[in-house]
């Protein structure tokens, strides 16, 4: 018996009168002159196969009859196809049906919207977009991986469940094995004493703090996990659920700490322009079609760097009005970060120096004393897609800051620890994944870049 290859192996190594064993899943079977066509995918590549059964094939009725989503088993010959747009067919030998579809199977047509496809996100892996993401999600994981290898950093596992909110913005779900109907209390309040950790814990929104610790001992590391926070806000490029690669360098300031994102995303546009082709030549013919020549120009350019300062006045000076205000202090929105790299800069751009009063506690203040070392990458259609910064390695200065922001510096003394023995400088900062996945498809909307999105009010997958 003949061992199943996949559909990708046999098209890029296979030669025509080879006989192979084909699984996956049925495309569309269309029955013309006699002879029956089914296209046949099983994941590992965009375009899949096609089939070729001619009647004398003992189930060819069965066969002609089976239902868009099937899956099956083929053995047959490989040749040469006359038909355009795929080099070689595969002439069926036995087709088994291996698990069949009927009508009610719910992806018939070749087109659905995105928005219905998300209500069936158990099925839409099987479509032609969805498994373009999913291949191209997966390709750059595995490449994140070798980039830090490749530089010696450490990969380093931080917990999920925390006790801690790193940014300090409160976004933290809760983790409790508290009886919700009936909570212990001391003084009114719910006594988190009693509760399994012995702590008030939650899932982490970043592994940045345990990241430094480690930073501290192995000079490069860096985390890629998942990432959790409670941001009731349902736009297009947040998610409940999201996974983060946070790189954490000790002896490097916020330039040596630019440099690495940039090498490092330039890195990552070129892996999906070689290794990615055909899935990027689909998106680029299907989903955003300025996609390909972007990535290229991103790959080889000189990224931006402008200060918050800047920044503020050149959107001052904006001919367009946008609906937030832009004043010294103030956040920036997603429309002022679009507006500063599509129109100002026409490419990536690195803010730095924000207001300390809009950054989390442990950015390194500038001498300004009114600016942190931070800096935000912001990429043409997403806007944000790093954040990062130089930590703030003097303890007073640290413990300064913690204060003006109310956090009990108590609950984080293994962190400062660290700024108390051999405490270098150090910067690091955090790529959102399905942002850069985003980023690097076109996809416009991060619900349709995760296989199970988590967003308010969702999560039935
Ligand atoms: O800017 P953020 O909040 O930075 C941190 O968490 C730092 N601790 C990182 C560090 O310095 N180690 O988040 C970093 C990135 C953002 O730039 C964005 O790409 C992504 O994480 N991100 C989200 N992605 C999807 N959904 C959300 N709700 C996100 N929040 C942040
Ligand atoms: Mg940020």
């Amino acid at each position: 018996m003949t061992a199943r290859i996949k559909v990708k192996q046999a098209l890029e190594n296979g030669r025509p009168g080879q006989e192979l064993l084909v699984k996956g899943w049925v495309r569309s079977v269309r029955t013309g002159k006699g002879v029956t066509f089914v296209a046949l995918n099983d994941g590992s590549c965009q375009s899949g196969i096609q089939v070729v059964i001619e009647p004398d094939l003992p189930n060819f009725d069965e066969v002609s009859r089976m239902g868009t989503g099937s899956a099956v088993a083929v053995h047959g010959l490989l040749q040469a196809s006359p038909a355009a747009g795929q080099a070689m067919e595969l002439k069926a030998r036995q087709v088994q049906i291996v698990g069949d579809a009927d009508q009610e199977y719910p992806m018939q047509k070749k087109r659905h919207s995105f928005e219905y496809l998300r209500t069936i996100a158990h099925l839409r892996v099987r479509s032609n977009t969805f498994g373009a993401v999913f291949r191209v999600r997966s390709a750059l994981a595995q490449e994140v991986h070798r980039f830090f290898a490749e530089r010696g950093f450490l990969y380093v596992h931080t917990p999920i469940i925390t006790a801690n909110d790193c940014e300090g913005a409160g976004e933290l779900f809760r983790v409790t094995t508290l009886d919700l109907a009936n909570p212990p209390r001391v003084g009114g309040r719910i006594d988190f004493g009693e509760d399994f950790f012995g702590r008030a814990t939650g899932l982490t929104v970043s592994g940045q703090l345990e990241g430094e610790i480690f930073a501290q001992a192995f000079s490069d590391i860096y985390t890629f996990g998942p990432t959790f926070r409670a941001e009731n806000s349902n736009t297009s490029r947040h998610a409940a659920e999201f996974w983060m690669i946070e790189p954490e360098m000790a002896f490097a300031d916020l330039s040596d700490d630019a440099d690495l994102a940039e090498a490092f995303l330039k890195r990552l546009c070129t892996f999906a322009l070689n290794s990615c082709d055909e899935d990027m030549q689909f998106f680029n013919a299907q989903i955003d079609k300025g996609l390909i020549g972007r990535i290229e120009a991103v790959a080889t350019a000189t990224f931006a760097r402008m200060t918050y300062t800047e920044a503020i006045e050149r959107l001052k000076k904006a001919a367009v009005s946008f609906q937030y205000p832009v004043e010294w202090g103030l956040d920036l929105q997603s429309e002022h970060e679009r507006y500063l790299t599509e129109q100002v800069v026409g490419g990536p751009v690195f803010v730095t120096g924000y207001p300390k009063g809009i950054k989390a506690f442990y950015m390194r203040m500038n001498d300004d004393n009114r600016t942190v070392a931070a800096m935000d990458l912001l990429v043409p259609k997403v806007g944000e897609i790093i954040g990062g910064s130089q930590r703030e390695e003097r303890l007073d200065r640290l413990t300064g800051r913690m204060a003006e922001t109310g956090i009990d510096p108590e609950s984080l003394s293994w962190y400062l620890d660290t700024r108390r023995w051999g405490s270098t400088p150090h910067a690091g900062f955090g790529l959102g994944f399905e942002r850069l996945i985003m980023y690097l498809t076109g996809m416009e909307n991060i619900r349709d870049v995760i296989p199970f999105p988590r967003t308010p009010k969702h999560a039935e997958f």
